[in-house]
C-alpha cells in the first residue's frame, strides 16, 4: 500500500518534470526562431524601409519616391489593427510569395517582393515568429500620392503578370555550398538588385540585365530627394571587375576598403544590414558577386583634346592631391582618396552618385577598422555645373575608365530642389 503510494508520487513527478521540460524545449525552439527571425530581417533590411526617421521601429512611414508617386512604407509591428499583428502565417508568407496584403489587394514592388519570393519556408516562418515580438505601435503611415492611374491598385495585376514570377532559388549543384549561400543571401534576402539592376518604363526590373546597374531616388545629405545611381556590380569593366574577394568583404562589412569608402544610401545598407552579418555570410556574398558574368551598360566617349585639356585642369585642382594624377589613389587611413581608375562610381551608366559625390561630399560610416577613409568636401559652391560635367567626363574617360558623355544639364538636375 505504502510503496503503491510512493510508486504513484514518483510517477506524479516524473509526468510533471516531462511537462515542464517539453514546455520548455517548446519555448527554448521558439526562442531559436526568433532570433533566426531578427538575423533573417538585419539581413533583408526590413527596418530601413519600416521606419521613418524619428519613428519606432518598423513603424512604417517612410516614404518611397518612384516615377509613379510616393508610396509609404506600412506597419508592421505586432500592432493588431495598425500593424500585422493579426496577420496568419499563410497571409504573412502569401505577402512575400504572391505581393498582396492580408486582404489579397495588390502591393506596389517597392515592397521588394520580386526578390522576396525566393525566400524558403523555413526563413519565412522565422521571421514571422520574430515580428511577432516586435512591440506595438499604433502609428499610422500617409496615404500614398500616387499619379493618376498608378494609384489603382488593380493596375499591378497586369504588371505582375508581365514581371513577376512567384518562385524559389533553385540551388546550383555545380556551384559550392558558399556559392549557394550566396545566391540567397544577394538575390532573395538582401535583395541587391532591388537598387542595382535597370528598371523597364513600368518600373519592372531588366532581368537580362540584372545587377548591371540600376537607379532610384532617395535622399542627398540635408534631406531633399535625389536620383542616385547604384553601381554595376557585375565582373564588367565598368563593374566590379577590379574589385578582389577580399575587397568586397572588408567593404560590406566595415563601409570601407582600399577599393572605395560607402556613402549615400549604400551607408544604411551596410550600417543596418551587410555589417552586421557573420564574416562567412559576408564572404558567401562576396564570393557569388565575384562570379557574375560582365553584363557591360556603360557607353565610351572620347574627348577632343580641348575637352581632356580642361577637364585635366579641373581635376588637378580640385581632385588631383587626394586621388593622384594617375587617378591610381591611395590606401585607407592615408589621408588621400581611394582609386577612380577602375572605381564603379565613376563608370556607373547613369551618373547620378558620381555626381552627388562631387556636388554633396560623403558621409563616412563611423569607421570600425583603424585605418579608414576620411569624408570628401562637398564642391557646390566651388564649381558650377559646366567644370561639374568636364571633371566627370574627363574621369569616365581617362585610365582605361569607360562611361558615357554626363552634361551640364544632368548636374543641373542633381542640384535642383523640385522632389
Ligand atoms: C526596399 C524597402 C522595403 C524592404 C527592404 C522591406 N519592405 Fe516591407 N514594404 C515596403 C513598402 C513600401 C510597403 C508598402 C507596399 C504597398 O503599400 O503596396 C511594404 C509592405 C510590407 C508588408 C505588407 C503590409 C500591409 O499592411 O499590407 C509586409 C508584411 C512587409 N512589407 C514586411 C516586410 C518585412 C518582414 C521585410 C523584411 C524581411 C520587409 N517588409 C522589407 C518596403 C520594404
Ligand atoms: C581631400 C581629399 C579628396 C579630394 C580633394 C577629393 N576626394 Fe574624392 N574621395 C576622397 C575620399 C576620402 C573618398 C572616400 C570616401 C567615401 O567613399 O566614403 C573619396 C571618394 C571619391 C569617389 C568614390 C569612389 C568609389 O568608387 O566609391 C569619387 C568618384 C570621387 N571621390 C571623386 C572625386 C572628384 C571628382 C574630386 C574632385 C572634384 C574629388 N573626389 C576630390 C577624398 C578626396
Ligand atoms: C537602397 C539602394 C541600395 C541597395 C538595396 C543596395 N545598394 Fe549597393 N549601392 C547603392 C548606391 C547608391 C551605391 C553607390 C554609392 C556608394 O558607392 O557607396 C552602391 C554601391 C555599392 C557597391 C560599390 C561601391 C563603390 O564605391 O564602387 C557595392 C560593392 C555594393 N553597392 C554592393 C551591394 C550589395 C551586395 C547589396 C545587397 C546586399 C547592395 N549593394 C544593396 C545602393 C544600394
Amino acid at each position: 500500500m505504502i510503496k503503491a503510494r510512493a510508486d504513484w508520487r514518483r510517477f506524479f513527478v516524473s509526468v510533471v518534470v516531462l511537462i515542464a521540460a517539453a514546455t520548455e524545449g517548446a519555448s527554448a525552439l521558439a526562442q531559436d526562431a526568433v532570433a533566426r527571425g531578427r538575423y533573417l530581417a538585419t539581413a533583408a533590411n526590413c527596418q530601413t524601409c519600416h521606419t521613418r526617421s524619428g519613428g519606432k521601429p518598423y513603424e512604417g512611414g517612410l516614404p518611397f519616391t518612384t516615377d509613379f508617386g510616393v508610396i509609404y512604407s506600412t506597419n508592421i509591428t505586432s500592432h493588431p489593427q495598425a500593424g500585422i499583428g493579426r496577420w496568419t502565417l499563410a497571409q504573412f508568407v502569401r505577402a512575400f510569395r504572391e505581393g498582396v496584403d492580408e486582404q489579397g489587394q495588390h502591393l506596389y514592388p517597392a515592397f521588394p517582393y520580386t526578390a522576396f519570393t525566393r525566400l524558403t519556408d523555413a526563413d519565412l516562418a522565422d521571421l514571422y515568429a520574430y515580428f511577432k515580438t516586435v512591440p506595438a505601435s499604433a502609428y499610422r503611415a500617409p496615404d500614398n500620392d500616387m499619379r493618376f492611374p498608378f494609384g489603382q491598385r488593380q493596375l499591378l495585376g497586369p504588371w505582375k503578370s508581365m514581371f513577376f514570377e512567384s518562385a524559389r532559388l533553385t540551388p546550383r549543384q555545380d556551384r559550392s555550398a558558399e556559392w549557394n549561400r550566396g545566391a540567397y543571401l544577394v538575390e532573395a534576402l538582401g535583395h541587391c538588385g532591388a537598387c542595382h539592376s535597370p528598371r523597364n518604363l513600368l518600373g519592372a526590373e531588366k532581368t537580362d540585365q540584372a545587377m548591371a546597374g540600376g537607379w532610384y531616388y532617395d535622399k542627398i545629405p540635408g534631406g531633399a530627394v535625389r536620383r542616385w545611381s547604384a553601381v554595376n556590380l557585375t565582373q564588367a569593366q565598368s563593374g566590379l571587375r577590379a574589385w578582389s574577394i577580399g575587397d568586397l568583404t572588408s567593404y560590406l562589412k566595415t563601409g570601407h576598403g582600399t577599393r572605395a569608402g560607402s556613402f549615400g544610401p549604400m551607408n544604411e545598407v551596410i550600417e543596418n544590414s551587410t555589417r552586421n552579418l557573420s564574416d562567412a555570410d559576408v564572404r558567401a556574398m562576396a564570393v557569388y558577386l565575384k562570379s557574375l558574368p560582365a553584363v557591360e551598360r556603360s557607353d565610351e566617349q572620347s574627348l577632343s583634346d580641348r575637352e581632356r585639356g580642361a577637364g585635366e585642369t579641373l581635376y588637378t585642382i580640385h581632385c588631383g592631391t587626394c586621388h593622384l594624377p594617375t587617378g591610381a589613389g591611395a590606401k585607407p587611413g592615408e589621408d588621400l582618396g581611394p582609386p577612380l581608375a577602375g572605381s564603379a562610381v565613376v563608370q556607373s551608366p547613369e551618373p547620378y552618385s558620381l555626381i552627388n559625390i562631387i556636388l554633396y561630399g560623403t558621409q563616412v560610416i563611423t569607421p570600425t577598422p583603424p585605418k579608414a577613409w576620411k569624408n570628401m568636401k562637398p564642391l557646390y559652391d566651388s564649381l558650377d555645373d559646366d567644370e561639374v560635367a568636364q571633371i566627370a567626363n574627363y574621369l569616365r574617360s581617362s585610365w582605361g575608365n569607360r562611361g558615357g558623355k554626363v552634361t551640364e544639364a544632368d548636374v543641373a538636375e542633381q542640384r535642383s530642389d523640385d522632389e
